[in-house]
């Protein structure tokens, strides 16, 4: 039994303590948000929070989240409200969405630790999310926006 907290909820999770984190929050607990992309830690799709940090839910072992805090990108916000999620929609980001709670994810990792980050800042810390749409302006753009900046430097 691996005892975690996803979003604020406690849970006992009855699973193999080597089950990718991502089948935990997708199959087990219904949060589907988190994306499975290519399970290799190549996309970024399934980015989580765990304590405060970024990681690859596909390669993240349960039992590293023993005890610890997942975040997911329903538990972002309780109503859409994170400064992240207003300017995705201010600004229309997504095409097909898939990569994009990955990448707000990423963003917000990024945005808890440098508030008001560079254009190189957003970039590197974006640089292992992949979008296969494109929308790389866009989300630069939107993380800008979330933090306060001129849209376009
Ligand atoms: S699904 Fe985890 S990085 Fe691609
Ligand atoms: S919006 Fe389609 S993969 Fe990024």
């Amino acid at each position: 039994m691996i005892t975690l907290s996803v979003n604020g909820t406690g849970y006992k999770i009855d699973a193999d303590p080597e089950m990718p984190l991502l089948w935990v929050v997708r199959d087990l607990l219904g949060l589907t948000g988190t994306k499975y992309g290519c399970g290799e830690a190549l996309c970024g799709a399934c980015v989580v929070h765990l304590d405060g940090e970024a990681v690859r839910a596909c390669v993240t072992p349960v039992r590293r989240a023993a005890g610890k805090s997942v975040t997911t990108i329903e538990g972002l916000s309780a109503d859409g409200s994170h400064p992240l999620q207003k300017a995705w929609v201010e600004l229309g980001v997504p095409q097909c969405g898939y990569c994009q709670s990955g990448q707000i994810m990423s963003a917000a990792a990024l945005l808890s630790k440098k508030p008001r980050p560079t254009n190189e800042e957003i970039d590197t810390s974006l640089a292992g999310n992949i979008c296969r749409c494109g929308t790389y302006t866009r989300i630069r753009a939107a993380v800008r926006v979330a933090a306060g900046l001129p849209k376009e430097e």
